[in-house]
């Protein structure tokens, strides 16, 4: 029988994740389908009702249900301490849920500059809902973050939620000389959008610069990182990485990110 998994927003027709799916259940062979699920936020606590009804194995959760899905789902501690999700799945009868981004994150840091494993202090700009997944994935790992974002108030929130501390944004240039790894959460160089402006000179040789930002794959903060012979980590892992968890939970085991992989989703932007 066809397994059926899916995405819950709204909207989400402009989703790489069914691309990303599909890439899989063909490398794998998995008789499965991922369907995308509008639906409104009115209708979230009825789509929840029927929920076991429908044949789902489980969920990928997407804007504007990631913090609302969290009431109708047991938590696990990630999802706890975000107070936000993004991945569903069954377990013991029960629906059982986290936010994978951070665990993302760490597997795309991983996967295209190891050497971030030796850094220490994290400068992490902007206080979204993807820098909080951000910052407490970097802190469990066990450096200290420093958290800038322009309306100073949601790095507060952000810090006073999972840790770290926030510093005003225009202390960012002077932070750089103590930062192994710098983070730009922010929608800044996203197609469209105005550069993130730093010059980046201050940061050490063996500085990591990852920025979340995937369309474009190389954008101006990497662009001059690189130029300057710095690692850099582009925000395409993030997003593929995030899904494996969710690969993981509904069909038993991890799947393999691989270059073609990496090139359809590419393929999509
Ligand atoms: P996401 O959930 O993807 O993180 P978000 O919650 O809209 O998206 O967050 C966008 C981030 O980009 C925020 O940190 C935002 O800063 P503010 O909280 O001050 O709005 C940041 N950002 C967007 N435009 C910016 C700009 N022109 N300058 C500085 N930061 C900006």
């Amino acid at each position: 029988m066809t397994r059926r998994v899916g995405l819950l927003g709204w909207p989400v027709a402009h989703s790489r994740s069914p691309t990303i799916f599909a890439h899989w259940f063909e490398r794998y062979g998995i008789d499965a389908r991922y369907e995308l699920l509008p639906v409104q936020p009115e209708a979230l606590k009825a789509f929840f009702r029927q929920f076991d009804e429908m044949g789902f194995d489980g969920l990928n959760v997407t804007v504007p249900h990631k913090i609302s899905a969290a009431a109708f789902v047991d938590l696990d501690p990630v999802g706890r301490r975000l107070g936000s999700i993004n991945t569903v799945w069954r377990e013991d009868g029960r629906l059982r849920a986290t936010s994978s981004d951070g665990a993302g994150f760490i597997a795309s840091l991983d996967e295209q500059a190891p050497a971030w494993r030796s850094a220490e202090n994290a400068l992490v700009l902007g206080a979204g809902g993807a820098s909080i997944a951000v910052c407490d994935a970097l802190i469990t790992a066990g450096l200290d973050v420093a958290v800038a974002n322009r309306r100073a108030q949601r790095a507060e929130l952000l810090v006073g939620r999972v840790g770290g501390h926030a510093v005003p944004w225009e202390s960012v240039p002077g932070l750089l000389p103590r930062a192994d790894l710098l983070v730009n959460t922010t929608s800044l160089g996203m197609e469209g959008n105005q550069p993130l402006d730093i010059d980046l000179a201050p940061l050490p040789a063996h500085a990591v610069v990852a920025d979340i930002v995937y369309n474009p794959l190389h954008t101006p903060l990497l662009q001059e990182a690189a130029a300057r012979g710095l690692a850099t980590v582009d925000g395409l892992g993030m997003l593929i990485h995030q899904a494996t968890v969710g690969f993981e939970k509904w069909f038993g085991h991890r799947p393999e990110v691989d270059a073609a992989l990496r090139e359809k989703v590419l393929a999509t932007l």
